[in-house]
């Protein structure tokens, strides 16, 4: 099967399976609401407009916990000879279960299929707890990319080398 197919996963404590419609205005609200968005100030329609958008090269899925919507992910691929996490929330009454790093081992699992030589995302330096997360995950700091979202916030482009070679001296 093709790499991030728009297909339903078994995650073990959840269901990855692509967006609905229906949840993207639940999905927009909700993320509106919570940190970083709810710090950076972005408006529920910005989300809404942002989840509705169809991009080519960027699948959409929505994280289901026992019947009950928990979160979301996207994934632009390709990206750089490797997948970009583009968006990536758990709701705050499933966050700190092991969903987020569920994801995360189920975008490496899949970019492995396609022999990806990295993982991309980019946090913001404030969020602490994502990249607690991601760094425990293997990420590591790239590049820094000052203002990016907005005039008072930096992002951290952080990478998670699949196939390396260190350098033999
Ligand atoms: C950051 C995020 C994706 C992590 O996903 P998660 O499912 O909550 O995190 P996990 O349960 O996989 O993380 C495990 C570790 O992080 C800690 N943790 C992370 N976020 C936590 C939270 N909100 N509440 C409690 N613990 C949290 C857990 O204690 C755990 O640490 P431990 O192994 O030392 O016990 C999720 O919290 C989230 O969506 N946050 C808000 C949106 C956001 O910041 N998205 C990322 C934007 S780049």
């Amino acid at each position: 099967m093709e790499a991030f197919a728009l297909s339903t996963y078994d995650l073990g404590g959840g269901l990855l399976r692509p967006l609905s419609p229906s949840n993207i205005e639940t999905l927009g609200v909700a993320l509106a609401a919570m940190p970083p968005w709810s710090v950076i100030g972005w408006p529920a329609e910005r989300l809404v407009g942002s989840l509705a958008r169809e991009l080519p090269s960027v699948r959409r899925f929505e994280l289901v916990v026992e019947g009950k919507l928990a979160g979301t992910v996207g994934i632009q691929d390709p990206f750089l000879l490797g997948p970009y996490l583009q968006l990536l929330a758990i709701l705050p009454g499933f966050q700190g279960r092991y969903l987020g790093s569920a994801i995360l081992e189920w975008m490496e699992g899949q970019a492995r299929m396609q022999e990806a030589r990295q993982l991309w995302l980019c946090v913001t330096t404030y969020n602490a707890r994502a990249r607690a997360v991601y760094e425990r995950f293997g990420f590591e700091h790239a590049a820094l990319l000052d203002k990016l979202a907005t005039e008072v916030s930096d992002e951290i482009l952080m990478r998670k080398r699949l196939r390396y070679e260190a350098p033999h001296f």
